[in-house]
């Protein structure tokens, strides 16, 4: 409705096909009118928005910060649904810039223009009013290509409807074709190959999970196929000029290379499982919408990581009791950066980092090689028993800190909340981080919707448990009826035929176990639901169903897992 309005105040200027190629300063004014003309619509709109929702969406548009991004559009979406605007593009009447014309609108003085895939977005107000959104300003006068380029994950039509209704016109044939060929590199052109079994939920950046059908068929997840989170290009390290720098300890910086840390600390190995707080999301949406990758059950894997520990570099560093005395948080920056050159960065607990027991690891070996690039070449953290997210990759720093890191991963995402907190009502202040995880378990064998034959007569039934905090899962049940009746899993630390490992000492159980159920097929019955459900040592159990867990980032979903398959008869 909004563009159709626009388009026909300009058809009143006359044939669009006589404006096209006019001096663009007639044409710009014209937009400007053109842009009056819709004040009114957008005043309406902007009114039923708050500030803070649009500095999320215009930090979002450019640095597409995860869950900034994803609250701003969900305010704006609600918000938008309420004023009853339609935001479809209709670009053919628009008036054509050219890449010069568009170049001059760079502050808010001169106006906020921006193009996109050869349209002309006139920003002004929308920056204007909204002061901390000034990182958009960083495109203004050109593409937003190279931003989207980023977080193509962003380039969904939510944030195209947002754009559209600022559009203004578009830019002249020979400019965008000129653009095209001088396109930017793609900064993911240097991302690695990755085994085409993964399942992609994003390719840019890559975010990708192996099918569950073959993720419980080593106890050890190869190395190609181990998950893989990335929110942005994965960096080029040079592991001969690498520099891991610790910071805020009294003797002043340490930076090691990695020889140091290969030569100066003791080696030491651990088994140790990550998970993605996102592991399970799609069962989440399931039930109600969430925002996030839409991550099976597959977004967590078990690996050997050797390293050095942090407790040893922290007291290299200069850690002692007086620094004990002040020192809550450990902070970790990875050397992946996004546009404005803010890296991924989290923190830790000091007790975990520095307690003997916690294990945590800078590791250069995964599974007993150099650890692949994807997976943070040549050093990254692991810290067992937490979240992934803290897990950073390509480890560039390290800092003692009071305060937990004020990384958007940090303060934003990665945080529980209520079933009943909406869009409109999420205060990330009011949560705290995500550290050690629940206890978890999913069903990897049959696959949902398979299908079983009479004629075998039993039926395997196969997955893998795992609790956070170091928690050991003791106990696996499973049910063939839907809940009805339960029967205990076989667990496993180790592959089929293969020497388990020791049991761990209590209170670092990091691994995953397997696990494994063969019984009789249900007599007559032609569907069967099946479930597990994990215990760790402390008896946590997991919930039974989503609903009661459900959160708007679909985080933490450690519902009892179900599968459903047919029974045939022959
Ligand atoms: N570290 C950096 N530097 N950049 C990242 O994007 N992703 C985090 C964490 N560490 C991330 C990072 C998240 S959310 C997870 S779940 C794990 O890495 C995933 O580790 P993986 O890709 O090795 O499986």
């Amino acid at each position: 409705m909004l563009l159709l309005r626009r388009c026909h105040s300009l058809t009143r200027l006359g044939p669009v096909g006589t404006q096209r190629y006019r001096a663009a300063p007639s044409l710009a004014s014209r937009a400007v009118r053109l842009y009056s003309n819709r004040r009114d619509d957008q005043r309406s709109y902007q009114h039923a928005n708050n500030g803070a929702s649009w500095k999320h969406i215009v930090a979002g548009l450019l640095t597409g910060t995860g869950v900034v991004l994803t609250y701003g559009l969900h305010h704006q979406e609600v918000e938008r649904a309420d004023a009853g605007l339609s935001t479809t593009a209709e670009s053919s009447c628009l008036p054509v810039f050219s890449h010069n014309e568009v170049t001059k609108h760079h502050s808010l003085e001169d106006g906020v223009w921006v193009t996109f895939k050869g349209g002309v977005y006139d920003i002004t107000e929308f920056v204007a009013m909204h002061p901390g959104g000034n990182k958009i300003l960083l495109a203004a006068g050109g593409a937003l290509e190279p931003f989207w380029a980023l977080y193509a994950v962003h380039d969904q039509d939510h944030v195209l409807e947002i754009l559209s209704q600022y559009k203004v016109g578009e830019l002249r044939t020979e400019d965008l074709k000129k653009r095209d060929d001088a396109k930017s590199l793609d900064p993911y052109s240097s991302d690695p190959e990755r085994h085409p079994v993964l399942q992609v939920k994003c390719k840019k950046p890559f975010n990708a999970e192996p099918p569950p059908e073959i993720l419980a068929d080593s106890y050890i997840t190869p190395r190609v196929l181990f998950f893989k989170r990335n929110h942005l290009p994965v960096p080029q390290v040079d592991p001969a000029s690498y520099r891991l720098n610790v910071e805020g300890l009294p003797g002043g910086a340490l930076s090691l290379s990695l020889e140091d840390l290969k030569t100066r600390f003791p080696k030491h190995t651990i088994t140790a499982t990550l998970q993605c707080a996102g592991n399970r999301r799609s069962d989440m949406n399931k039930v109600k919408q969430v925002n996030g990758l839409n991550w099976g059950i597959s977004a967590i894997g078990n690996a050997k990581w050797s390293g050095v520990r942090l407790r040893d570099v922290l007291l290299a560093a200069g850690f002692g009791p007086e620094v004990a005395k002040w020192a809550r948080h450990v902070h970790f920056e990875g050397l992946d950066k996004d546009v404005t050159g803010t890296a991924y960065g989290t923190s830790i607990p000091i007790n975990k980092a520095i307690s003997e027991e916690g294990d945590v690891l800078l590791a250069y070996e995964m599974n007993g090689e150099d650890i692949p690039s994807d997976h943070g070449f040549p050093v990254r953290v692991v810290v067992p028993g937490v979240v992934g997210a803290r897990s950073v990759k390509w480890l560039g720093r390290i800092v003692i800190s009071t305060e937990e890191s004020s990384s958007h991963w940090q303060q934003h995402d990665y945080k529980g909340f209520s079933p009943g907190t909406d869009w409109k009502t999420v205060d990330p202040k009011s949560a705290p981080a995500i550290q050690e995880l629940p206890v978890q378990s999913a069903i990897t064998v049959p696959a949902d919707g398979a299908v079983i034959d009479r004629s075998d007569e039993t039926l395997t039934v196969k997955g893998y448990a795992w609790s956070g905090g170091g928690r050991e899962v003791v106990r696996v049940d499973v049910s063939l009826d839907g809940g009805k009746t339960w029967q205990v899993a076989q667990l496993r630390s180790g592959d089929e035929g293969q020497p388990t490992e020791p049991s761990p000492p209590p209170g670092q159980a990091w691994a995953w176990k397997l696990w494994e159920l063969t019984a009789p097929l249900p007599p007559e019955a032609k569907e069967l639901e099946i479930i597990c459900k994990a215990v760790d040592n402390s008896y946590n159990v997991q919930p039974d169903t989503v609903l009661p867990i459900w959160n708007l980032r679909g985080l933490l979903n450690n519902a009892w897992h179900r599968v459903k398959v047919k029974v045939t008869e022959d």
